[in-house]
C-alpha cells in the first residue's frame, strides 16, 4: 500500500461516497469545540484538514507515506505533520495528548490482527482520559472483498473464500479523474475489529453505518438511491475503558 501510494499519490482524491457519506458522518461525530487537539492518524494528503479546523481543533497529521505528507503540508501548511508508523507512533508525541484521534481507512491496510491491536494501544497512550477515537472503516460486510464475492464487482482481484476468512488480501482498481489507482487491503470481519478494540482496553460507545444524508435525496436522487442500498462505511466511536 505504502509504495503504491508513494508512486501514485497524486491520483488519490475525494470519492463521491466519501463526500456524501463519510464527510457528513465526520461532521456528526466530531464535536464543535472552543479549542481542542485532533490527531488524523494516516492523514494521507490531509483531506479532512478543513473540516477538523472548522470544528475548532488544532490539526496534527501522521502518515507513513512521505509523498502524501508532503502533499498535506503543501495543501494545508498550518497543520502539524509527522512521518511515522501507526503501530508505533506514540513515542513521537512525548508531551502531546489528543482530545480526538481520527483514523479514516487505515485499519484494512494491516495483514495481521495484532497490528490493529498495536494501533489501538498506541492511540491509548496519547489519548486524553475522556478522549475519543473515531475509526472509519469500509463496512466489512459490504467491502470491496465482498463486492467481488457477492455482488460480482469486476475491479476487485481476490481469492474469495468467504466473509469469515479473516486477513484475506484483496486488490482493487479505481478510476479517478487523474488516473487509475490500485491498492491492496486486507479483509477483517466486524468481530475481528470488535475483538481488537476490546483487547486494547477500549469500548465502542457508538456505531454509525453512515446512511446518506436526507439532503442528498433533494440534491442528487440518483446518488442518494445508490448509497441507500447498502452501507459502504462504518464509524466506530471508541473510548478508553481503563481510566
Ligand atoms: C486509504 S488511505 C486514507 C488516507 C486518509 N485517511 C483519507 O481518508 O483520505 C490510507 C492511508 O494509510 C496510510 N498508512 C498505511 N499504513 C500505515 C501505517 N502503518 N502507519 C501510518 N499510515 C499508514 C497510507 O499512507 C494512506 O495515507
Amino acid at each position: 500500500m505504502k509504495e503504491y501510494l508513494d508512486k501514485k499519490a497524486g491520483v488519490y482524491n475525494l470519492t463521491d461516497r466519501k463526500k456524501y457519506v463519510v464527510v457528513p458522518a465526520l461532521k456528526r461525530h466530531i464535536k464543535k469545540v472552543k479549542s481542542g487537539i485532533l490527531l488524523d492518524l494516516a492523514c494521507g494528503n490531509g483531506l479532512f484538514y478543513k473540516l477538523i479546523v472548522q470544528k475548532g481543533y488544532k490539526y496534527f497529521g501522521l502518515d507513513i507515506s512521505p509523498v502524501l505528507l508532503e502533499q498535506a503540508q503543501n495543501n494545508f501548511p498550518k497543520g502539524n505533520y509527522c512521518l511515522g508508523d501507526a503501530t508505533k507512533f506514540a513515542k513521537l508525541y512525548k508531551k502531546q495528548k489528543f482530545d480526538v484521534i481520527l483514523s479514516n481507512l487505515l485499519l484494512p491496510a494491516f495483514n495481521k490482527k495484532q497490528d490493529i491491536i498495536k494501533v489501538f494501544r498506541e492511540c491509548q497512550k496519547v489519548l486524553k482520559p475522556n478522549g475519543e477515537i473515531l475509526l472509519v472503516i469500509a463496512h466489512p460486510i459490504f467491502d470491496m472483498y465482498m463486492y467481488k464475492g457477492m455482488l460480482g464487482r469486476k475491479d476487485v482481484k481476490t481469492q474469495y473464500k468467504g466473509y469469515f476468512n479473516s486477513g484475506e488480501k484483496f486488490t482493487f482498481t479505481k478510476k479517478f479523474p487523474k488516473g487509475r489507482f490500485n491498492f491492496t487491503d486486507y479483509h477483517w470481519t466486524l468481530t475481528d475489529y470488535f475483538d481488537a478494540i476490546k483487547q486494547a482496553g477500549l469500548v465502542v460507545a457508538k456505531l454509525d453505518e453512515c446512511p446518506p444524508e436526507k439532503i442528498l435525496q433533494k440534491n442528487n436522487l440518483k446518488l442518494y438511491k445508490k448509497y441507500y442500498q447498502y452501507p459502504g462505511y462504518i464509524v466506530l466511536v471508541c473510548k478508553n475503558c481503563l481510566k
